[in-house]
């Protein structure tokens, strides 16, 4: 059998067609168990695993391009082919929070998750006391979350956030047996024992999954200067708005802004209409175009129209 196409792996996420009660996995439902491993860097042990159990359906998350394009190839070479594997290209949190409904995995994998030793980048540590009541609701009862580190201090600190969020905890100390790059590399530098962690969900944890709300339209009904127009870049708070491109089509009476929409764990371009009609210039968000329905969003369609209804003279 030849194998699907180079990208075929790759999960892209399309709001319009499919909702969170609809599964964005619509073929793990097919395999007996669902699995996931966060940060899956070369996929070594994602595609070993899946080609190992072709009953299950395993998702890895990976927030690094070259390390999923590596993957995808991996998986491309892989005999026989492997159909049970989805890639996705988002930071874990964004993969649990929107895309992952509750009590639908089984098992969890991190294998060497970045440290972060410094004290003033502890903020940046995945498996944090939030991240774990995530991960918590999304596992069914009884499911695991497997973590094996070289770190010991970040061992600890991961040891200290697991209290209180549903988890059974067991920890010891492994050898090398996941044949990783990052598992090689500490190898090659004379670790010869890692910190391994199996968290067991005993009682569930509420986290509510993320489904946005529809993004708003405006209307600005007075005259306003589309050619000249030049926006301001909005900085400073949890949400960053860079206006990357504004351009104007005179003949259609219609431009298009776009925007680098920086949130907590979350950058996606936006693409924002601006478009003329009988009762006034619509602001919206522009036709084909596939992002996260964030509070990041919501505020650059609103900030277009303000700084517009500003140059324009009436209050945004
Ligand atoms: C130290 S590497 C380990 C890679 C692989 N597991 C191994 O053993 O070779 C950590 C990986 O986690 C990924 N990563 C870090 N934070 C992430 C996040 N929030 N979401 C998804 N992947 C993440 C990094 O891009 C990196 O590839």
């Amino acid at each position: 059998m030849s194998s699907p196409a180079f990208l075929s792996p790759l999960f892209v996420y399309d709001q319009q067609k499919t909702t969170p009660e609809q599964g964005f996995f619509p073929r793990a439902q097919l395999f007996d168990g669902v699995d996931v491993e966060i940060g899956f860097g070369l996929g070594e042990f994602l595609v070993r695993q899946a080609c190992a159990h072709s009953n299950r359906y395993f998702i890895g998350v990976e927030q690094i391009w070259e390390r999923i394009y590596k993957t995808l190839k991996r998986i491309q070479r892989a005999q026989p082919y492997p159909n049970n594997i989805s890639l996705v290209a988002l930071d874990a949190t964004v993969l649990f929070e929107w895309l992952i409904a509750p009590r639908t995995i089984d098992r969890i994998y991190c294998l060497f998750p970045c440290p972060w030793p410094k004290k003033k980048h502890i903020k940046h540590r995945l498996f944090s006391r939030n991240f774990l009541k995530l991960l918590n609701n999304r596992l069914r009862l009884n499911g695991t979350i497997q973590l094996v580190t070289d770190d010991e201090a970040y061992f600890q600190w991961v040891r200290e956030e697991t209290k209180e969020v549903g988890f059974e905890v067991e920890t010891r100390m492994v050898g090398p047996r996941f044949a990783t790059k990052f598992e090689r590399k500490w190898t090659c530098a004379g670790q010869e024992m890692f910190f391994e962690m199996v968290m067991t969900k005993r009682d569930h944890q509420e986290v509510a999954i993320k489904k946005g709300e529809p993004v708003k339209a405006y209307t600005i009904d007075k005259r306003f200067n589309p050619q000249g127009m030049t926006f301001r870049d909005v900085v400073g708070g949890e949400i960053t708005l860079v206006f990357k491109q504004w351009l104007f089509d005179a003949r259609y009476q219609r431009g298009e802004a776009l925007i680098l929409v920086a949130e907590p764990g979350m950058e996606q371009y936006v693409r924002v209409a601006v478009i003329k009609k009988e009762e006034g210039w619509r602001i919206c968000r522009a036709r084909g175009q596939r992002f996260f329905p964030t509070d990041g969003v919501a505020r650059a369609i609103e900030e277009v129209y303000r700084q517009i209804a500003t140059e324009a003279g009436q209050e945004g």
